[in-house]
């Protein structure tokens, strides 16, 4: 190491590109939490009122649940299918990427009362 290097250390100023880059990585995390936050946990973890149980699930799984994207359509799936596939994902029996993450901010009271919203 030189002496230079260490009288001059390599901080980026204020509008260099490493500063802007972290901001926008910490921009990124902070939509990401609040896409997050914005899903279950936050709102509908003490209600049992359906509209805001099964309000976060249409975000990815469309307007009742019938989803135009690469998301699985889950209208009119059978209840007990559902709730199955909630709870086996909340416990890690089913694969999942994000869905195990999700059924985790649900009871089962609320986890049956999702399935009666989406299924038939
Ligand atoms: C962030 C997007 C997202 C949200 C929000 C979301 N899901 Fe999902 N869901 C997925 C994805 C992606 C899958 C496929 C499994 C996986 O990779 O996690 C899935 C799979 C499922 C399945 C299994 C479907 C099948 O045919 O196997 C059910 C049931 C389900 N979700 C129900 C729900 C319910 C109920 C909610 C609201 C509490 C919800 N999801 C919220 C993205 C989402």
């Amino acid at each position: 190491m030189s002496k230079r290097d260490i009288l001059t250390p390599r901080r980026p100023g204020p509008s260099g590109a490493g500063l802007a880059t972290r901001h926008r990585a910490g921009l990124l995390a902070v939509l990401g939490a609040a896409v997050i936050l914005a899903q279950p946990g936050a709102a509908a973890a003490d209600s049992m009122d359906p509209v805001a149980l099964g309000n976060p699930c249409a975000g990815c799984h469309g307007t009742d649940g019938r989803s135009k994207g690469a998301m699985p359509t889950i209208n009119g799936k059978s209840p007990r299918f559902i709730a199955k596939a909630l709870k086996d994902f909340r416990d890690g029996k089913k694969p999942s990427t994000v869905m195990k993450r999700i059924a985790k901010g649900y009871t089962d009271a609320q986890i049956d009362a999702l399935s009666k919203i989406y299924g038939k």
